[in-house]
């Protein structure tokens, strides 16, 4: 790589530049920000640093395991576009106790085969169909914040509680409180595999001793397992007994359906319909948790922009509950969401493994070597959207995302590029746009005196000390 003109820190045995990523990290966390929007450094301080001391693409290490880090967007189109399986996903350390080989990570027939079974799930006809659950969610939510009203809330943990209730109801059909043990043992899970990400033990010692951390993973990951297993029976006894004459038709009876499959090309394992399950737990609440959280966020500081907002919001719906054509047409409500979206990313960064050494633009790359990209630098990038780069200024979207990003709409991607786009995309952005009409209709709201602006990221980026806002009833 050098030869090519690559160049990054300096490997370490064993830990590679693991321990310098997480020291830089620990003290980017350690100390709160001011009020801006300028988050890079807060939340990516090594790719920052040594991107300023190595130039835009350089070579990290995790370990013993090379990361290119990529910054040109044609070379990560064609990462993201890539037809055949030059790129896969990397199977990130640890992160198979929630992923496992399911739809987020696996490749070819396999991954067709999942795809196809949540495309089918989350069709707009289904989507419609899912507004009264996403609605009754929010009321709850609301009810709960008349206990609030002219006090602070944090609204990330309400997010947190809503978002989690929307993925219950509409993806198991089952209530908040019955995926409640689940949530709760990915979210620990979560925690300590990213608090770990950057420790790296010898194989040899980890295959003889176990730390205190990776015995509660195991127990975690069989936990979780049999959670869902035994939701999962549920259903199965109640076709057997002849109270049910079908699986159900949301993803996890479609999912039990796939299991049950006579055609062995079509049909799933139990792993992974398991594995299936987490994933959309995990990736149906976290990510549109995020957006919520930041979106009021911004809101509570733009005043100016929630009032637009709320007069939209009054004139599609009145006091009414909101429809799905009504959604559709919101206007600035998508502006908003789009520049919160770009602000603050829920998922800032992606990884590829190359799978057969060959070209990428003018660098030849080896096999097993990582392709680092993290779209928050994009997002943040001046010489894409301008000098007011910065700026929360949801009008720059207002002629379409080619004129916001100076014709380099790639650059943009909350939601990924190329096949392997999120394929919750539609669900996060409908539940988002109804939680935020229901609740501009009823509130007002401000940012807390008690709110500290501490961007940070745990797989999704996250608040880590929550957004205090102050509600007023309308
Ligand atoms: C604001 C909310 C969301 C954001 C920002 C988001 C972001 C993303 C991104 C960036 C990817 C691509 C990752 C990559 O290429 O490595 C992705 C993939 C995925 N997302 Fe989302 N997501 C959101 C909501 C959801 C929801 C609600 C669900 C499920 C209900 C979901 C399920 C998935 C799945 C299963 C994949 C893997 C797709 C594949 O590889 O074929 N996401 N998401």
């Amino acid at each position: 790589m050098a030869s090519q003109g690559i160049r990054g820190p300096s490997y370490r045995l064993v830990q590679g530049n693991g321990k310098e990523i997480w020291d830089m990290r620990k003290e980017a966390m350690s100390r709160p920000m001011s009020l801006s929007h300028n988050i890079s450094l807060k939340v990516q301080p090594h790719l920052e640093s040594w991107a300023n001391m190595y130039g835009r693409n350089f070579l990290q290490w995790i370990g013993t395991q090379h990361q290119l880090i990529i910054t040109e967007l044609e070379l990560i189109k064609e990462v993201f576009n890539n037809k055949n399986t030059d790129y896969s996903k990397t199977k990130s350390k640890g992160f198979e106790k929630i992923f496992g080989d399911g739809l987020v990570i696996t490749t070819g027939e396999k991954w067709a085969k999942l795809r196809k079974l949540a495309i089918h799930t989350f069709h707009a006809e289904s989507l419609k169909g899912m507004f009264p659950a996403m609605i009754s969610s929010v009321e709850m939510m609301l009810e709960r914040w008349k206990n609030y009203e002219g006090k602070e809330i944090e609204v990330f943990e309400e997010f947190r509680f809503l978002t989690a209730e929307v993925i219950s109801k509409t993806a198991f059909t089952s209530s908040y409180l019955e995926g409640k043990k689940i949530f709760d043992m990915l979210s620990r899970l979560t925690l300590i595999l990213v608090m770990n990400f950057f420790k790296i033990r010898l194989p040899i010692i980890s295959k003889f001793y176990k730390t205190k951390e990776e015995i509660e993973t195991d127990m975690l990951e069989r936990e979780i397992s049999s959670c869902i297993m035994e939701i999962v029976k549920r259903r199965e006894d109640k076709v057997k007994n002849g109270e049910e004459d079908s699986y159900g038709s949301d993803l996890l009876g479609a999912l039990i359906t796939a299991h049950h499959d006579a055609d062995e090309t079509k049909r799933i394992s139990a792993d992974d319909l398991i594995t299936e399950c987490k994933s959309f737990y995990f990736a149906g609440q976290e990510t549109t948790n995020s957006l919520l959280a930041w979106t009021v966020m911004l809101l509570a500081i733009h005043t100016d922009w929630q009032e637009e907002a709320r007069k939209e919001v009054v004139n599609a719906f009145g006091q009414h509950n909101p429809t799905p054509d009504g959604i559709a047409r919101l206007k600035v409500i998508s502006l908003i969401i789009n520049e919160s979206l770009r602000l603050y990313p829920p998922i800032v960064s992606f990884s590829r493994t190359v799978e057969k050494e060959g070209r990428l633009g003018n660098l030849f790359l080896p096999s097993k070597m990582d392709v680092f990209i993290t779209n928050l630098a994009f997002h943040h990038d001046p010489k894409i959207w301008g000098e007011d780069v910065h700026e929360f200024k949801p009008e720059r979207f207002s002629e379409g995302v080619p004129k916001a990003t100076n014709n380099n709409s790639a650059a943009f991607f909350p939601f990924g590029l190329g096949p392997r786009t999120c394929v919750g995309m539609n669900f996060a952005l409908i539940e988002a746009k109804i939680a935020l009409s229901m609740i501009l209709r009823r509130y007002t709201f401000t940012l807390s005196p008690t709110y500290v602006h501490s961007p940070f990221q745990l797989i999704t980026l996250q608040p880590q000390h929550g957004v205090q806002v102050m509600i007023h009833p309308l």
